[in-house]
């Protein structure tokens, strides 16, 4: 397909196609052939040689900001060098497209826009939005990640600045498993912002009113699902950081309905459960047996207590046996009965305990064996609370995943040291190496890069019905089994990030064998999935 696309747009259009676009690799053949003669300088180069010339400026950018926006600027342009570079180190140029810079790049989306990327349908298309979908020009896109700016991040209301996020998300599709780039789009549905600064910025690219009530939000969402099936009929909608109550209805109402996920929801809860195995893995103790005590019952804890209790009720647990093992702590305490204020989500976890604002007497009556912190604020796993893990459990699972830095609940070397060297520790963000009592740990880190990529590439070879719990279950598994003995033995809890692609592979495997298992796919099993899914990976070459 390439070829003949190259033919028809031979001469200077060649170098406005992404795909196509080799620059200063055409060769002389190649030169003369599509009449590119006289429009490139007399050097002939291999992609690494480009590959060289871009990590050099790169390294001359004064920050990262500055190094997204090269890097984008990059993708439109010579997108099989962009991924080139991304893919020779992903976990180098994760936290450069993706988390932590594109957080500042969305703040900024509407001043360093300098050309246009993925697609905007805005609820004043309502009525007519499958007409603009089928304005895209590939046809057969297979995953569309979709946000409406509600909630980018921790930053907020961004409206149509949280663009960045969908384009981000889906570079990670390629560059941590290898999914080919054509059949991605990354798409913002703008319904108009409640963020006052950008209503009155001169430079914001989006509709400039307030965000729709519900009840509109919902009527445009159906109307944008159904046109997907209907232009895209094998697309996958990954839905990306909308507002928190919007995020877990809307994904109620179509998780059984479509194909479609949300990895604020389902890709964090997986990632924290194959922290936890992996830890479990350390201290030789069974998923089931757990008593966990979440700090911070917002999305990020219902979504974690949800997919571990999903995982429990898979090992033969009884829901109310699950329910009595997890609890939640939020900023006026313990979730209990006698609590007023709890959503229905919150309810399913509460206790018939005391009522209590006090961390450590929380420990002391639910006896956690597990502390996850989704709170959002830094410092509050102080020594007093490591300490009362480490009198109710040997080896107490201490996980501090709020992000950024600042905010973890506390460090691993406070975690290390309060639990004189027992506790098992990852956070949300990457810390450093912690030497204590002549021993180096290894701080996990809970990155959703981990597993969101492979389960899409498994959906991608798969295309399944719809994605199941079991899916992100399996998913967390064979991810926490890809820890050797020696990294547990540091205290890791996931595997090293430098070979993200290829345990992407493995774990898309494993997630491919469920989706056949459960005949989720009208797709006849191959002999060797490892080898067909391996067939699909996109590999950045020049054709
Ligand atoms: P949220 O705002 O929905 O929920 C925060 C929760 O913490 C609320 O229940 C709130 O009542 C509680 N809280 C706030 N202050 C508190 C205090 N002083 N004491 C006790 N509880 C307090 O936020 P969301 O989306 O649930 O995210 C929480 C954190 O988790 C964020 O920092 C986010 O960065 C992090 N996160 C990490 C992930 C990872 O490591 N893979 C993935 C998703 C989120």
């Amino acid at each position: 397909m390439k070829r003949n696309k190259i033919e028809e747009l031979s001469g200077p259009a060649l170098f406005q196609d992404p795909q196509l676009n080799k620059d200063t690799a055409f060769d002389a053949e190649e030169r003369k052939r599509y009449h590119l003669e006289g429009l490139l300088p007399a050097v002939v180069e291999t992609i690494d040689d480009q590959a060289k010339r871009v990590n050099m400026h790169l390294g001359i950018k004064p920050n990262d900001l500055e190094r997204y926006i090269y890097l984008c600027s990059l993708q439109e342009r010579n997108e099989t060098l962009f991924f080139k570079v991304l893919m020779s180190d992903p976990a180098r140029f994760v936290p450069i497209v993706y988390d932590p810079t594109v957080g500042e790049a969305c703040l900024k989306f509407s001043h360093i826009y300098r050309q246009k990327s993925g697609m905007y349908v805005t609820i004043k298309d309502k009525g007519h939005v499958k007409e603009i979908l089928e304005n895209w020009p590939v046809k057969d896109i297979r995953f569309i990640c979709v946000s409406t700016g509600g909630r980018i991040l921790g930053l907020g209301d961004l409206g149509s600045n949280g663009m960045g996020i969908p384009i981000g998300k889906l570079q990670l599709y390629t560059a941590c498993a290898a999914i080919p780039p054509e059949p991605l789009l990354p798409l913002l549905l703008d319904c108009g912002t409640d963020n006052e600064g950008l209503l009155q910025d001169p430079f914001y690219i989006g509709l400039r009113q307030h965000r729709p009530s519900t009840v509109e939000l919902d009527e445009f969402v159906a109307e944008f699902v159904e046109a997907v099936q209907e232009v895209f009929p094998k697309c996958c909608i990954h839905f990306e950081d909308w507002k928190g109550a919007d995020a877990i209805r809307l994904l109620k109402k179509y998780r059984n309905k479509v194909l479609c996920y949300n990895d604020d929801i389902q890709g964090t809860g997986a990632v924290a459960l194959a922290g936890l195995i992996g830890a479990l893995r350390i201290s030789g103790k069974k998923l089931r047996d757990q008593r966990i005590l979440f700090f911070g019952a917002g999305s990020a804890g219902i979504g974690i207590a949800n997919m571990i209790g999903a995982a429990m009720q898979l090992d033969g647990l009884a829901e109310n046996q699950i329910r009595s093992q997890i609890a939640l702590f939020d900023i006026n305490g313990l979730l209990v009965d006698a609590r007023t204020d709890m959503s229905d989500e919150q309810k399913v976890y509460s206790k018939q305990l005391p009522l209590t604002s006090d961390l450590v007497a929380a420990i002391e009556v639910f006896k956690p064996s597990v502390i996850i912190g989704v709170s959002t604020v830094g410092k509050t796993f102080t020594q007093n609370v490591i300490e009362a893990m480490s009198k109710i459990s040997e080896r107490p699972v201490v996980f501090a995943l709020s992000n950024p830095t600042d905010h973890a609940e506390c460090t691993a070397e406070e975690a290390y040291r309060w639990s004189n060297g027992q506790a098992i520790y990852a956070a949300g963000v990457q810390f450093d190496t912690v030497n204590f009592n002549g021993k180096t740990f290894y701080p996990g880190q809970a990155n959703n890069f981990y597993l969101f990529p492979a389960v899409s590439l498994a959906i991608y070879a798969t295309q399944p019905k719809h994605v199941t719990d079991e899916m992100w279950i399996e998913a967390a598994k064979a991810l926490a089994n890809l820890v050797s003995p020696d990294e547990l033995s540091k205290g890791m809890v996931f595997p090293p990030q430098d070979n993200i692609i290829e345990l992407s592979a493995a774990v898309a495997a494993h997630v491919a064998t469920v989706v056949f298992d459960r005949n989720l796919t009208d797709y006849v099993q191959p002999a060797d999935i490892k080898c067909w899914i391996s067939d699909m990976q996109f590999q950045p070459v020049y054709h």
